[in-house]
Protein backbone atom coordinates (compact mmCIF):
# COMPACT_ATOMS: atom_id res chain seq x y z
CA UNK A 1 0.00 0.00 0.00
CA UNK A 2 1.27 3.57 -0.94
CA UNK A 3 1.79 6.49 0.56
CA UNK A 4 -0.74 7.87 -1.80
CA UNK A 5 -3.57 4.99 -1.10
CA UNK A 6 -3.22 5.73 2.64
CA UNK A 7 -3.84 9.18 1.76
CA UNK A 8 -7.14 8.26 -0.22
CA UNK A 9 -8.15 6.47 2.58
CA UNK A 10 -7.59 8.96 5.42
CA UNK A 11 -9.68 11.47 2.86
CA UNK A 12 -12.78 8.87 2.57
CA UNK A 13 -12.71 8.38 5.89
CA UNK A 14 -12.81 12.14 7.13
CA UNK A 15 -16.19 12.42 4.94
CA UNK A 16 -18.06 10.22 8.02
CA UNK A 17 -17.34 13.65 9.72
CA UNK A 18 -19.30 15.95 7.63
CA UNK A 19 -22.71 17.05 8.86
CA UNK A 20 -25.38 17.15 6.74
CA UNK A 21 -26.38 21.04 5.51
CA UNK A 22 -23.55 22.37 6.80
CA UNK A 23 -19.96 24.53 5.38
CA UNK A 24 -17.30 22.48 5.48
CA UNK A 25 -13.48 23.66 5.61
CA UNK A 26 -11.45 22.69 3.54
CA UNK A 27 -7.24 23.03 3.88
CA UNK A 28 -4.87 22.39 1.08
CA UNK A 29 -2.65 19.26 -0.09
CA UNK A 30 -2.16 16.50 -1.88
CA UNK A 31 -3.87 14.76 1.07
CA UNK A 32 -7.12 17.35 0.90
CA UNK A 33 -7.20 17.14 -2.86
CA UNK A 34 -8.37 13.24 -2.18
CA UNK A 35 -10.41 14.84 0.45
CA UNK A 36 -12.00 17.09 -2.23
CA UNK A 37 -12.92 13.84 -4.82
CA UNK A 38 -14.18 12.31 -2.05
CA UNK A 39 -16.68 14.73 -1.80
CA UNK A 40 -18.23 14.47 -4.86
CA UNK A 41 -20.96 11.96 -4.07
CA UNK A 42 -21.99 13.78 -1.10
CA UNK A 43 -21.60 17.19 -2.70
CA UNK A 44 -25.54 17.86 -2.85
CA UNK A 45 -25.75 17.26 0.90
CA UNK A 46 -23.62 20.03 2.12
CA UNK A 47 -24.21 23.84 1.70
CA UNK A 48 -20.65 24.58 0.73
CA UNK A 49 -17.09 25.24 1.38
CA UNK A 50 -14.77 27.55 3.06
CA UNK A 51 -11.46 26.88 1.63
CA UNK A 52 -7.50 27.53 2.69
CA UNK A 53 -5.97 28.58 -0.76
CA UNK A 54 -6.81 29.35 -4.69
CA UNK A 55 -5.66 25.77 -5.47
CA UNK A 56 -8.27 24.14 -3.31
CA UNK A 57 -10.96 26.58 -4.08
CA UNK A 58 -10.58 26.48 -7.64
CA UNK A 59 -11.20 22.04 -7.16
CA UNK A 60 -14.17 22.99 -5.08
CA UNK A 61 -15.48 24.82 -7.65
CA UNK A 62 -14.83 23.14 -10.85
CA UNK A 63 -16.49 20.11 -8.55
CA UNK A 64 -19.77 22.48 -8.53
CA UNK A 65 -19.11 22.99 -4.60
CA UNK A 66 -20.09 26.62 -4.09
CA UNK A 67 -17.10 28.02 -2.05
CA UNK A 68 -17.98 30.78 0.26
CA UNK A 69 -15.76 34.32 1.56
CA UNK A 70 -15.24 32.89 5.19
CA UNK A 71 -16.16 36.86 6.68
CA UNK A 72 -19.68 35.27 5.96
CA UNK A 73 -19.73 32.30 7.74
CA UNK A 74 -19.43 32.05 11.41
CA UNK A 75 -20.33 28.09 12.13
CA UNK A 76 -17.76 25.46 10.31
CA UNK A 77 -18.85 22.59 12.73
CA UNK A 78 -15.73 20.66 10.78
CA UNK A 79 -12.42 21.48 9.03
CA UNK A 80 -10.36 18.91 7.10
CA UNK A 81 -6.60 19.75 6.18
CA UNK A 82 -3.83 17.80 5.79
CA UNK A 83 0.14 18.26 7.62
CA UNK A 84 3.73 17.61 7.22
CA UNK A 85 3.98 16.33 10.58
CA UNK A 86 1.93 15.42 13.82
CA UNK A 87 3.28 14.36 17.55
CA UNK A 88 1.23 12.07 19.74
CA UNK A 89 0.13 15.62 21.20
CA UNK A 90 -1.79 16.16 17.62
CA UNK A 91 0.29 19.20 17.62
CA UNK A 92 1.19 19.84 14.02
CA UNK A 93 3.67 21.02 11.57
CA UNK A 94 1.71 22.53 8.15
CA UNK A 95 2.59 25.11 5.46
CA UNK A 96 4.57 22.71 3.31
CA UNK A 97 2.13 23.94 0.67
CA UNK A 98 2.53 27.61 1.76
CA UNK A 99 -1.23 27.61 3.03
CA UNK A 100 -0.77 27.95 6.95
CA UNK A 101 -2.10 31.47 7.38
CA UNK A 102 -5.51 30.38 6.00
CA UNK A 103 -5.18 27.24 7.63
CA UNK A 104 -4.92 28.97 10.27
CA UNK A 105 -7.72 31.65 10.32
CA UNK A 106 -9.97 28.53 9.65
CA UNK A 107 -8.56 26.16 12.27
CA UNK A 108 -9.09 29.14 14.84
CA UNK A 109 -13.04 29.43 13.30
CA UNK A 110 -13.86 25.53 13.19
CA UNK A 111 -15.46 23.24 15.49
CA UNK A 112 -13.61 20.09 15.04
CA UNK A 113 -10.70 19.92 13.14
CA UNK A 114 -9.64 17.09 11.60
CA UNK A 115 -6.41 15.74 10.37
CA UNK A 116 -5.87 13.53 7.56
CA UNK A 117 -2.52 11.58 6.84
CA UNK A 118 -0.16 8.99 5.45
CA UNK A 119 1.28 7.03 8.55
CA UNK A 120 4.83 8.47 7.42
CA UNK A 121 3.49 11.84 9.37
CA UNK A 122 3.08 10.30 12.63
CA UNK A 123 6.45 11.16 14.42
CA UNK A 124 7.71 11.06 18.20
CA UNK A 125 8.98 14.60 18.14
CA UNK A 126 8.55 17.35 14.84
CA UNK A 127 11.75 18.87 12.95
CA UNK A 128 12.32 16.92 10.52
CA UNK A 129 10.57 18.36 8.57
CA UNK A 130 11.27 22.23 7.90
CA UNK A 131 8.78 24.19 9.78
CA UNK A 132 7.14 26.82 7.65
CA UNK A 133 7.05 30.50 8.40
CA UNK A 134 5.22 33.31 6.39
CA UNK A 135 6.88 36.57 6.40
CA UNK A 136 6.40 39.92 5.08
CA UNK A 137 8.62 40.30 2.15
CA UNK A 138 10.80 43.42 3.38
CA UNK A 139 11.22 41.77 6.99
CA UNK A 140 13.01 38.49 5.11
CA UNK A 141 16.56 39.87 6.37
CA UNK A 142 15.57 40.39 10.26
CA UNK A 143 13.27 37.77 11.03
CA UNK A 144 16.16 35.53 9.69
CA UNK A 145 18.08 36.70 12.37
CA UNK A 146 15.92 36.46 14.48
CA UNK A 147 15.16 32.98 13.94
CA UNK A 148 18.80 32.00 14.31
CA UNK A 149 18.85 33.00 17.47
CA UNK A 150 16.24 30.29 18.07
CA UNK A 151 18.02 28.03 17.41
CA UNK A 152 16.58 27.62 13.64
CA UNK A 153 18.69 27.56 10.15
CA UNK A 154 16.09 29.49 8.50
CA UNK A 155 16.29 28.58 4.31
CA UNK A 156 14.27 31.31 1.59
CA UNK A 157 11.77 29.37 -0.21
CA UNK A 158 12.84 30.82 -3.49
CA UNK A 159 10.14 31.81 -5.97
CA UNK A 160 7.30 31.04 -3.76
CA UNK A 161 4.93 33.67 -2.76
CA UNK A 162 1.92 32.82 -0.99
CA UNK A 163 -1.62 33.38 -1.51
CA UNK A 164 -1.21 36.87 0.89
CA UNK A 165 1.43 37.82 -1.06
CA UNK A 166 4.37 36.92 1.29
CA UNK A 167 7.29 34.95 1.23
CA UNK A 168 8.21 31.43 3.25
CA UNK A 169 10.96 30.91 5.36
CA UNK A 170 11.65 27.29 6.32
CA UNK A 171 13.47 26.38 9.39
CA UNK A 172 15.37 23.58 9.26
CA UNK A 173 17.45 21.63 11.86
CA UNK A 174 14.71 22.17 15.01
CA UNK A 175 13.62 19.27 17.43
CA UNK A 176 10.68 20.96 18.81
CA UNK A 177 9.91 19.54 22.06
CA UNK A 178 7.83 22.47 23.39
CA UNK A 179 5.70 23.12 20.41
CA UNK A 180 3.31 25.78 22.30
CA UNK A 181 6.35 27.71 23.51
CA UNK A 182 8.07 28.24 19.83
CA UNK A 183 4.76 28.70 18.38
CA UNK A 184 4.13 31.80 20.57
CA UNK A 185 7.96 33.09 20.65
CA UNK A 186 7.95 32.85 17.01
CA UNK A 187 5.03 34.79 16.26
CA UNK A 188 6.30 37.46 18.84
CA UNK A 189 8.93 38.68 15.93
CA UNK A 190 8.08 41.79 14.05
CA UNK A 191 7.29 40.78 10.31
CA UNK A 192 6.18 36.98 10.76
CA UNK A 193 2.41 36.70 9.26
CA UNK A 194 2.38 33.41 11.20
CA UNK A 195 3.89 30.41 11.50
CA UNK A 196 3.32 26.56 10.92
CA UNK A 197 3.09 25.31 14.48
CA UNK A 198 -0.27 24.35 15.06
CA UNK A 199 -0.09 23.68 18.99
CA UNK A 200 -2.16 26.42 20.54
CA UNK A 201 -5.11 24.88 18.13
CA UNK A 202 -3.99 21.42 17.14
CA UNK A 203 -6.08 18.69 15.83
CA UNK A 204 -8.62 17.38 17.45
CA UNK A 205 -8.79 13.94 15.85
CA UNK A 206 -6.02 12.40 13.60
CA UNK A 207 -6.97 9.96 10.76
CA UNK A 208 -4.24 8.15 10.08
CA UNK A 209 -4.22 5.53 6.93
CA UNK A 210 -1.78 2.63 7.70
CA UNK A 211 -1.25 0.08 5.08
CA UNK A 212 -5.40 -0.90 4.41
CA UNK A 213 -6.41 0.48 7.52
CA UNK A 214 -7.23 4.16 9.15
CA UNK A 215 -6.24 4.94 12.58
CA UNK A 216 -8.12 7.20 14.58
CA UNK A 217 -6.05 9.10 16.86
CA UNK A 218 -6.94 11.44 19.62
CA UNK A 219 -4.51 13.83 21.16
CA UNK A 220 -2.06 12.39 24.33
C1 LIG B 1 -0.33 23.05 3.04
C2 LIG B 1 -0.31 22.10 4.17
C3 LIG B 1 -0.54 20.66 3.86
O1 LIG B 1 -1.61 20.21 4.62
C4 LIG B 1 0.70 19.88 4.20
O2 LIG B 1 1.80 20.43 3.49
C5 LIG B 1 0.55 18.41 3.83
O3 LIG B 1 0.49 18.27 2.45
P1 LIG B 1 0.26 16.88 1.74
O4 LIG B 1 -1.14 16.45 2.05
O5 LIG B 1 0.47 17.19 0.27
O6 LIG B 1 1.29 15.91 2.26
O7 LIG B 1 -0.12 22.44 5.30
O8 LIG B 1 0.02 24.35 3.46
Amino acid sequence: MSAQDEKRNAAEAAVKYIEENTIVGVGTGSTVNCFIDALEPIKHLIDGAVSSSVASTERLEAMGIRVYDLNTVDHIPVYVDGADESDAGLNLIKGGGGALTREKIITAVAQKFICIADQSKLVPVMGAFPLPIEVIPMARSYVARELVKLGGDPVYRDGFKTDNGNIILDIHGLQITDPKGLETAINQITGVVTNGLFAHRGADVLLLGRGDDVETVLPQ
